[in-house]
């Protein structure tokens, strides 16, 4: 079998967001080259001054800039999106551009440039709900929201295009949780942490509905392996990624027992039936990725982060929920 050449350039689309955030600087500190694209939504402060880091400001619809910057990468790890499923309703066609129509160019462009790993942030959400315990990447997807059959479809698409030169991998996580230094408050833990914290009670609507989560540092560490991991190991594969299967009830009493006694927890009826149970044994046998850390770990990092005082107005600065900010700059 004849040896992959290291990895040494890598592309990040959405780099800058919140996942990208945290993610851009660990491969930084492996002297990974990376260059980022990004519609900086959110801003780009978040990143110190680094001689092998390039940040784009650009558009992953663009085909040219695509044809630009994929030449001389060795992997792409592609995570630019409209991320979360109530942003279509902002405007579906702005979703649809971003999340499939610009997909398959992408993908296309990586290949014909040489790029040879294809790394692919799909989510957990294109299960929908399933009674079953323990879903795994096998069982039929049922995804209920644009967000997530655009996922779905792309994650098709993509291995039409894999080959033993170009390494095509996708990865199903569950909802990332924790600091980022461009923070979300809009993801579940981290609105409960938030919530818990400035305002000392949680609203719980349901409560018994599954949502795994995956903590940001053990995210981090998931792209971290792909990157590392024999071809053979992940081509054409697909992993779920997240830690422990807790209901929403659960997350808001580990977000209780972090943030003080004194946090009232109020249950309210919802109709929001999104339920899932995700498996990441898979993950664990082939990749050997085990989750270091909880839920708590990520409540303890957001309560630090608030006591310093980092972000300035938590509750109702448009930068941490990523509907308010496209809403506010009336992105297209
Ligand atoms: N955060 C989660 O809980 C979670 C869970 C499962 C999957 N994912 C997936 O992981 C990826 C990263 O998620 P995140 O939470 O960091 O999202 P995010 O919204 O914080 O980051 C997405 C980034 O993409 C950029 N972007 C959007 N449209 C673009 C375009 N047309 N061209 C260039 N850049 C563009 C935005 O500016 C933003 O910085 C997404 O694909 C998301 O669907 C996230």
């Amino acid at each position: 079998m004849i040896k992959e050449k290291n990895i040494k350039n890598i592309l990040v689309t959405g780099g800058a967001g919140y996942v990208g955030s945290m993610l851009v600087p660990e491969l930084l500190k492996k002297n990974y080259m990376v260059t980022i694209i990004d519609l900086m939504i959110y801003g780009k402060d978040h990143f110190k001054k680094n001689k092998n880091l390039k940040i784009i400001k650009g558009d992953i619809r663009n085909k040219k800039l695509l044809q630009k910057i994929t030449k001389n990468q060795d992997a792409v790890i592609h995570l630019a999106c409209i991320s979360n499923d109530p942003s279509f309703e902002l405007n579906p066609s702005l979703g649809k551009s971003i999340n499939l129509d610009a997909f398959e160019p992408l993908v296309k462009i990586s290949k014909k440039n040489n790029v040879r790993r294809f790394i692919y942030a799909s989510s957990s959400s294109v299960y929908g709900i399933k009674k079953v315990k323990n879903v795994t990447e096998k069982m039929k997807l049922k995804p209920l929201t644009d967000y997530s059959k655009f996922k779905a479809k792309c994650e098709k698409i993509l291995n039409k295009y894999g080959s033993d030169n170009f390494i095509v991998t996708t990865i199903r996580p569950a909802t990332v949780c924790g600091y980022g230094k461009r923070q979300r408050l809009d993801v579940v833990v981290n609105i409960l942490s938030n919530l818990a914290y400035h305002k000392k009670h949680i609203t719980v609507f349901g409560g018994n509905q599954l949502r795994p989560n995956i903590h940001m540092k053990d995210m981090v560490n998931v792209y971290l392996k792909l990157l590392e991991a024999p071809k053979e190991k992940i081509n054409f594969e697909i992993f779920n990624a997240g830690g422990k299967n807790q209901t929403v009830l659960e997350l808001a009493k580990d977000v209780k027992k972090v943030m003080g006694k004194d946090v009232k927890i109020i249950k309210v009826k919802s109709s929001d039936k999104r339920s899932y149970h995700i498996s990441s044994k898979k993950i664990l046998k082939v990749l050997k990725f085990k989750p270091r850390f909880t839920v708590k770990n990520a409540a303890r990092d957001l309560k630090l982060a608030f006591q310093k005082k980092i972000f300035t107005n938590p509750l109702n600065n448009k930068k941490f929920f990523n509907i308010k900010t496209m809403q506010a700059i009336k992105l297209k």
